[in-house]
């Protein structure tokens, strides 16, 4: 990479070995966020455009602190601020944005495959930062960073990935990304909630939460996408967190060593419960931390000039 991989679109076409560097390289970035200075040069002189078509919270915000951290000019774009409100669209979008020369285009899109399109159609190289129901590539990059911080290692720990599968993204990534490292994944859902085709993923399925936690070392909850559901796909928000709410008698079935994960942003009270996502083994803020990290290597990785280094 540094050179060799021009985009970050998914986790599907990412070789183990590329994976493994975009980790490596974020334990290189993750100390400059709490050094009094937060600040390395490395970006400096490159430019980095945030397009969000979709509202992001941890993401953009972190994307855009990860480009400021590297010294890169960094400029978000929403749709609500740009001419796409007026029916510009996305190919003249991109175009548009092509003429002011940027090195880095990270962009999040309710269409699956939005990221490809524009990788398609720009010089610069495009991160995926959640495309529809398909990937959110650097959401699970995240993920491994914090597992393999909190557990020292990723092969053969069995994770617990409970939620809206059916609609997520970030399991669909997390499921590809640590079944390529070794991990043993198992995804659990009402049925509703469960697309067929999730076995060629490599994953145990699950349709009960209690058998899913069993003796796991991580559990990963998502909450329901409402604002994706066609129809009815649960009885009721009440009934799904009665039988598939992560509480501390839940909890308990995991290992004793286990820790609570969520990619955010969370529904208290329903997949998840208070005392649960602020108690002793959650994870939950240390992702947002590593996210800065490891967008930090994602930008490094596909921006910085061949053979710079990562903190000069
Ligand atoms: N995890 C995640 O993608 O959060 P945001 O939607 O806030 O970016």
């Amino acid at each position: 990479m540094n050179g060799s991989v021009r985009h970050l679109l998914g986790i599907e076409d990412l070789p183990a070995r590329d994976i493994v560097q975009f980790l490596d390289t974020a334990e290189v970035f993750f100390g400059v966020s709490t050094r009094r200075v937060r600040k390395v040069p490395t970006l400096r002189g490159k430019t980095v455009i945030n397009l969000f078509f979709e509202a992001s919270t941890r993401t953009r915000t972190s994307f855009e602190i990860a480009g400021k951290r590297l010294s890169a000019d960094v400029v978000n774009i929403s749709v609500s601020t740009s001419s796409v409100s007026k029916g510009e669209t996305l190919l003249d979008t991109v175009k548009n944005l092509e003429a002011m020369h940027p090195d880095v285009i990270v962009v999040r899109h309710s269409a699956s495959g939005a990221p490809h399109f524009i990788a398609r159609h720009t010089r610069a190289g495009v991160v995926n930062a959640g495309d529809g129901l398909h990937e959110h590539p650097t959401q699970a990059l995240l993920d491994a960073f914090t597992i393999r911080r909190a557990k020292g290692h990723l092969a053969d720990l069995v994770v617990t990935i409970s939620g809206d599968i059916a609609h997520s993204r970030v399991a669909r990534s997390n499921a590809l990304l640590l079944t390529r490292l070794g991990a043993k994944v198992r995804v659990c859902a009402p049925r509703t909630l469960l697309p067929a085709d999730m076995e060629q993923y490599g994953v145990e399925v699950y349709d009960s939460l209690g058998p899913a936690v069993e003796g796991a070392d991580v559990v990963m909850m998502l909450r329901i996408q409402h604002e994706r559901l066609t129809e009815a796909l649960i009885p009721s928000t009440r009934e799904y967190a009665r039988t598939f709410g992560l509480n501390r008698a839940m909890l308990a079935r995991a290992k004793p060593d286990a820790i609570v994960m969520h990619p955010g942003p969370m529904n208290r009270g329903v997949e998840i419960d208070a005392d649960v996502a602020d108690g002793p083994r959650s994870v939950i803020l240390d992702q947002v931390e590593a996210g800065v990290a490891v967008r930090m290597a994602v930008l490094y990785l596909l921006a910085a000039e061949a053979g710079q280094s990562p903190l000069a």
